[in-house]
């Protein structure tokens, strides 16, 4: 009897990219990138405020990708919450419509900062965006530099976690930067910061920080040497921009030459954009996992995760390694 010699492959497998309104740039780079042509979708809201979705062409059998973090989008006038009922719908969608294989490609998730409670009688609110996604009959999470390791954990489907730290080494190698130390803000940051220092062969500080209220940021100290040196400060989220300001502003009293700042994801709210004017930063960079709000300042520089995220959809679709991508360096917790 005559044994396969190799593991037969589905050729019959078709991958369909759709988009949400969240982030419908991204969603078009990244189908750029793929050489295939977003999925025609009708999405809208209603006059009450509720969200619909219909997909206008056949979906059976297919793998679909359904690229939408779960943030606001000024220019199409979607919330976070939104953001997340239309994921939620768009993959409800697609399982009633017989799709293979359902991937939430959702670079940026919202709710990631509630992951546990921090007083009596909260929720854990980014669990229940978790089951909301895993309940709607997503098979698959592709996501992005998630603000803690155990939201993984959340889900029961795989999980295919991304990071922007190979972009941000490129973007800051690139720039020939002398005396550098990198800073974290807070204790959650400082793994992340010591192997983007190990990575730009940069010394290492730590900041001391607290939030006296929420949406308010404190640092007291810092432990490490910056006198002298230009400093980079990352971060995973930007939202008000408490953190940098605050960060910034210590880093430079204690005699830092320069300061910049980079973060996964920018989320811009508040008084974001007049923090980060006033925080004597040299420049801030992020990825576009949200698109920019207008009327950022112009020292927002933006980079593109359209090549990492295709070459993880790619992965996916073929079964091939996702972490491969990130050379096995995608855990940065
Ligand atoms: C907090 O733990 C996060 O890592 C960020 O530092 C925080 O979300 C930034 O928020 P904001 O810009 O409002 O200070």
């Amino acid at each position: 009897m005559s044994r396969p010699t190799s593991i037969p492959f589905d050729y019959n497998k078709r991958l369909m990219l759709f988009s949400g309104r969240a982030n419908p740039k991204l969603a078009q780079d990244i189908a750029q990138e793929l050489g295939v042509s977003l999925g025609e979708i009708t999405l809208k809201t209603f006059s009450s405020g509720e969200v619909y979705c219909r997909y206008e062409e056949s979906i059976r059998g297919a793998d679909i990708f359904i690229v939408q973090p779960t943030c606001a989008n000024h220019q199409t006038g979607l919330s976070p919450n939104d953001s997340l009922m239309e994921l939620l719908f768009m993959i409800d969608a697609a399982k009633g419509a017989s799709a293979r294989q359902i991937t939430a490609v959702m670079p940026w998730m919202g709710y990631s900062r509630q992951d546990k409670k921090s007083a009596p009688r909260e929720p854990i609110s980014s669990r229940m965006v978790a089951k909301a996604v895993e309940a709607a009959g997503a098979d698959t999470v592709l996501t992005m530099d998630l603000h803690a390791g155990q939201i993984q954990g959340f889900f029961q489907i795989p999980v295919d976690h991304m990071t922007a730290l190979p972009l941000l080494v490129d973007y800051f190698s690139a720039l020939q930067l002398k005396d550098l130390v990198v800073v974290a803000p807070d204790a959650g940051r400082v793994k992340l910061n010591k192997k983007f220092a190990g990575k730009l062969g940069a010394e290492l500080a730590i900041l001391n920080k607290e939030r006296p209220r929420q949406e308010e940021a404190e640092i007291h100290y810092v432990i490490g040497d910056v006198r002298g040196k230009t400093a980079i400060i990352l971060d995973d989220i930007i939202d008000t921009a408490g953190t940098l300001k605050a960060a910034a502003q210590t880093v430079l009293q204690e005699g830092a030459e320069k300061v910049y700042a980079a973060a996964t994801h920018g989320v811009f709210s508040g008084k974001a954009f007049s923090n980060l004017e006033s925080s004597g930063i040299a420049e801030t960079v992020i990825l576009d996992t949200i698109p920019l709000p207008e009327g950022a300042p112009a020292n927002i520089k933006v980079l593109s995760t359209a090549l990492p995220l295709t070459d993880s959809i790619r992965g996916i679709f073929t079964d091939d390694s996702v972490s491969a991508v990130f050379s096995g360096e995608n855990q940065t917790f």
